[in-house]
């Protein structure tokens, strides 16, 4: 079976070029990218400086000989590529399935280009539809945001071995499984972001500029967004 997910990955690294700030995002198919990019920091002396999205991605950095800065040391980042959990046709994302989604949506905000890597399952015609959408809470009002959120769906908080499950910031993830999926994410996002308690969601609004799909039968296809 063709792994959908390091076809997108590799193919992105090309976008690549010496002297970028690159924004490194977060997950499986990411890590693809992560280490494609190390080989042609190795191989073709490519000099670039990333910014991370996450711990997991600072450790795969250090593992790919990938130099590092913090956000604030960029004055912009030209490109970044990350992953996506559903993306729509018009570029409307959810992402957070890893639990980055707070520090990927401050890297994609500072971004000039963002490039979305994805196999073809994880577009949708509507999102909300095969994936719950995660919404990053301060843990203290993590019962009382849930509470709310019970009218859009099925509200679970996330757990890892047991115990709740933390982000890299401390806090805690409530995953959205939407009855009907989402009619309008732009006026979700700002109803959810009023919610006393909520730190960020997972919902991508006007932020990706290209994705890469890749195809089962081992193409890929390069979409640009309508409206940038
Ligand atoms: C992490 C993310 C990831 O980009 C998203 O979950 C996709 O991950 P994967 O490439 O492992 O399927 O948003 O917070």
């Amino acid at each position: 079976m063709t792994d959908l997910k390091r076809l997108a990955g590799e193919f992105a690294a090309q976008y690549v070029e010496s002297g970028m700030v690159v924004g490194l995002g977060t997950g499986s198919t990411v890590e693809h990218f992560l280490r494609r990019l190390g080989e042609r920091i190795r191989l073709e002396g490519l000099s670039l400086r990333g910014v991370c999205t996450s711990k997991s991605t600072e450790a795969a950095s250090i593992r790919y000989g990938i130099p590092t800065i913090a956000p604030g040391d960029a004055a912009a980042i030209d490109l970044t590529v990350d992953g996506a959990d559903e993306i729509d046709a018009a570029f409307s994302m959810i992402k957070g399935g890893g639990g980055a989604l707070l520090r990927e949506k401050v890297v994609a905000s500072l971004s000039r280009v963002e490039v979305i890597v994805v196999g073809q399952n994880k577009v949708v015609e509507k999102l909300g539809t095969t994936f719950p959408l995660p919404i990053e809470v301060v843990p203290f009002a993590a019962g009382v945001v849930r509470r709310s959120l019970e009218r859009f769906g099925n509200v679970t908080e996330r757990m890892r071995d047991g115990n709740i499950y933390l982000t890299d910031n401390g806090n805690a993830i409530l995953d959205v499984r939407f009855r009907n999926g989402i009619e309008d994410a732009a006026s979700l996002e700002t109803a959810l972001d009023r919610i006393p308690g909520v730190v960020e969601t997972g919902l991508f609004v006007g932020l990706a500029h290209r994705v890469v799909i890749a195809k089962d039968d081992g193409t890929i296809e390069v979409r640009d967004c309508p409206r940038c």
